[in-house]
């Protein structure tokens, strides 16, 4: 089975106030597939004068779809739920070709994608029974409390979960009321055009949601960030570029959620059920390649059991069938592009010329596409760039420790607070060390935290806000309080 045979892309042009229009300067980006290096399709490169027309099309919406019963905005949400699941095998094969995952975890992410929409239909139903009528504290007046939409939100989205990504911001903007410009990836656009054309046949009316793709995101961000018809914005990305929209956002006091980067810790201690722990490293190591910011980045291993996990998790790492996406027995797909490959492959060159012994790959793959070999290092001195920058790939990277305290204080040493994972039987060690993390999520016996239901999100550098759960439709409202005489 091929699953990119016969790929059929979807429109490639700008999706803006409800119709596909071409970039003012007839310019496109090309995609490329990472696994073979082939372009795969081109769509339209948007300049600054088509991002604000998509800021015109968001703010001239704005009013009605806020005023639009919140029943009505949750049935077209749930209507889109199951489009996206009734597409599951287009969609995922518009990510295998453009990000280059795995065709089961590419499925699983249109799941994970669909998912935010069934969740956020859910809240959105229940949105205006919610709020607060009392009187204050002196008897004098009474007290209102209810939510409002942010208003026109920009949403810049990155590449590496291209659905669900956009979907954990689309779906709650549009349960609060916002109408939103989504800003996706330039490696990934197509996922997203394929989304606005679900979105639009799902009955969004126009101007609700605009796609906006383009190779120049810093003058586009930034035109539609200096207009005061803005009222959001929510970025997935680095902590570098998070921190650069941040000081922009500060000139318009613009309400922001920053989803950054992470140097996640699994701690496993030598009271862990073993193969629990490994079951989970492998996860939280691999899954997306370990191109995901809750990636297990720093495996830290009780001394007691370390030898025996370095070797069956290596063991488990080699049994990974490299290859691309679209062969349903591949585990490991190809990094996103050369850059990214070229940092992962210096990282560990760094840390072996540094001393630190490599079990397993450590090699940039012999084959076309951008192919790094699964990879595991360990003995690993404090002097190397990997303990301290993110991998964003498939190279397992072990430490050891002997106590707990030395433990937490080498996962909390890090400006990075977003995942961590802990692998232990003890329930006392574990919800120690859970409240000890500083991160904003940690996983207690298991690899993976994500789901719509939950609040995502990381503290310090990691970001601010969160996305999914309750609290993910919180950052889409504000509190309006309506003082009353009686
Ligand atoms: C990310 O890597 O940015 C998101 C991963 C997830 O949602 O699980």
């Amino acid at each position: 089975m091929n699953a990119l045979k016969n790929l059929q892309l979807p429109k490639t042009d700008l999706y803006i106030g409800g119709d596909w229009v071409s970039a003012s300067s007839g310019a496109a980006i090309k995609v490329v597939n990472p696994a073979t290096e082939e372009v795969i399709g081109e769509v339209s490169d948007a300049g600054v004068s088509d991002g604000l027309l998509a800021l015109d099309a968001a703010a001239a919406a704005q009013t009605s779809w806020a005023a639009t019963p919140a029943r009505e905005r949750a049935d077209v949400l749930r209507s889109a739920y199951e489009a996206i699941l009734a597409r599951r095998n287009e969609f995922a094969a518009i990510i295998v070709a453009e990000m280059g995952k795995p065709w089961a975890e590419a499925q699983g992410e249109v799941d994970y994608g669909a998912g935010f929409f069934r969740w956020f239909a859910e809240s959105a139903g229940r949105l205006h029974t919610e709020g607060q009528f009392g009187v204050e504290p002196g008897g004098e007046y009474r007290i209102a409390v209810s939510k409002r939409p942010v208003g026109p939100c920009l949403l810049i989205t990155p590449w590496n979960f291209p659905l669900a990504m956009g979907a954990r911001k689309i779906a709650p903007a549009l349960a609060a009321g916002c109408t939103v410009v989504l800003k996706p990836a330039a490696q990934t656009p197509l996922t997203s055009l394929l989304l606005a054309e679900v979105l639009h046949d799902c009955g969004v009316p126009a101007g609700v949601v605009n796609v906006v793709t383009t190779s120049d995101s810093p003058a586009v961000v930034s035109a539609i960030m200096e207009d005061r018809r803005l009222k959001k914005v929510s970025f997935t990305g680095s902590t570098q570029v998070g921190q650069i929209l941040l000081r922009q956002a500060a000139d318009s006091v613009l309400n922001t959620s920053m989803e950054l980067g992470g140097n996640g810790p699994l701690i496993v201690f030598d009271d862990a059920d073993l193969d629990q722990a490994l079951e989970g490293a492998m996860v939280a190591k691999l899954r997306n390649g370990g191109e995901s910011c809750v990636a297990a980045n720093r495996i830290f291993v009780h001394r007691p059991i370390a030898a025996e996990f370095i070797r069956r998790f290596t063991a488990k790492m080699r049994q990974v069938v490299m290859g691309d996406g679209s062969n349903p027995t591949s585990g490991l797909g190809p990094l996103i592009d050369g850059k990214q490959l070229a940092k992962v492959s210096s990282l560990v060159d760094d840390a072996v010329n540094k001393g630190a012994v490599c079990a397993l790959g450590g090699n940039i793959a012999d084959r076309a596409g951008y192919f790094y070999e699964p990879t595991v290092i360990h003995g690993i001195p404090s002097d190397a760039d990997i303990r301290t920058e993110e991998i964003f790939g498939p190279v397992a990277a072990i430490y050891e420790f002997d106590t707990e305290d030395e433990a937490v204080d080498e996962a909390n040493n890090t400006p990075y607070g977003l995942a961590s994972y802990v692998f232990t039987r003890d329930v006392n060690r574990a919800l120690r060390v859970a409240d000890a993390l500083e991160t904003g999520m940690t996983g207690i016996n298991r690899g993976i935290v994500s789901n719509p239901s939950a609040p995502f999100g990381g503290v310090k550098a990691s970001g601010l806000g969160r996305e999914g759960g309750t609290e993910g439709l919180d950052a889409y409202l504000e509190t309006k309080y309506t003082g009353i005489q009686i």
